[in-house]
């Protein structure tokens, strides 16, 4: 019998982050990948409007596929979508929020850096996150819609100019205290993490969710999943026009997938009709 496909969701590419360390860890599972392109970019918008695209698609992608489970591999969307999406669909499902935790666990400064979009800075979520796991630490947190963009570009092939890399992290490093530990708690950010390497003035540890959630997905599939069986297959779904998509061939075909189309293609009863 063949297994049941995982739903990885996120505004954009970002996901494709989780996605990498999904695959590592599961090679056996075959995996739908879907970019809301359309309602691109989550960060700058409306919190209701980011729930109500998170659903519109999930709840599509998870009728028309039949899923084992849905990541929402989006921390803008996750940190306000995830109760009214446990709610609604009855497979389970992950998010991906701000890896607080492991950061304080692992910064020595007790000083940690939270680069993240300006909605997952404003989320009370995260702010629970910090005072929960991080009481004792200097949180320095900075939001930023071009780094996401920025992301994009990146595995669009195009150039990024290390002086704007310089300038969206400035922040971090202004004051007394510097960092030991950056949290990429948006999903686009660890698809630049070596540029931004390349610029901190310090060394700094990068910390994001990506193993954490092939854990967790190891571990909710654990029962059902133990072994190959049946061909396995990576399609990259997307909201809205191709042409947003169009550059991203050749990183997306580097990255296995198999099929590389819209949406509203594959959902049933939208089949071209005569
Ligand atoms: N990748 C998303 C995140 O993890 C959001 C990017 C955006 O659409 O602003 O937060």
């Amino acid at each position: 019998m063949q297994q049941k496909p995982i739903v990885i969701f996120d505004s954009g590419v970002g996901g494709l982050s989780i996605y990498q360390k999904v695959r590592e860890k599961l090679p056996f599972l075959s995996v739908i990948y879907c970019s809301d392109s359309e309602g691109f970019p989550y960060g700058p918008k409306p919190e209701n409007d980011v729930v109500d695209r998170t659903l519109y698609c999930l709840t599509r992608l998870v009728a028309n596929f039949q899923p084992a489970l849905a990541i929402i591999a989006c921390n803008t969307a996750s940190t306000i979508s995830l109760p009214r999406a446990r709610q609604l669909l009855d497979i389970p499902i992950v998010g991906v929020v701000p890896a607080i935790k492991p950061a304080s666990q692992t910064s020595q400064k007790r000083c940690i850096g939270l680069l993240a979009t300006p909605g997952t800075i404003a989320r009370d979520y995260t702010n629970r996150l910090i005072h929960e796991f991080a009481g004792d630490c200097e949180v320095i947190q900075v939001g930023s819609s071009e780094l996401v963009h920025l992301a994009e570009q990146h595995l669009r092939g195009q150039t990024i100019n290390p002086e704007d890399l310089k300038k969206i992290i400035e922040p971090l490093f202004s004051g007394n205290n510097w960092p030991d530990c950056v949290v990429l708690g948006c999903t686009h950010f660890p698809l630049v993490q070596e540029l931004l390497d390349s610029v901190v003035p310090a060394p700094v540890t990068w910390i994001d969710s990506g193993e954490a959630i092939a854990r967790r997905v190891a571990s909710l599939l654990e029962e059902h999943y133990s072994h190959h069986e049946g061909p396995v297959e990576h399609r990259f779904l997307y909201t809205g026009s191709d042409k947003s998509v169009r550059s991203l061939l050749p990183a997306l075909e580097a990255m296995n997938f198999s099929e590389i189309t819209c949406l509203d293609n594959c959902l049933t009863g939208n089949a071209p009709s005569g």
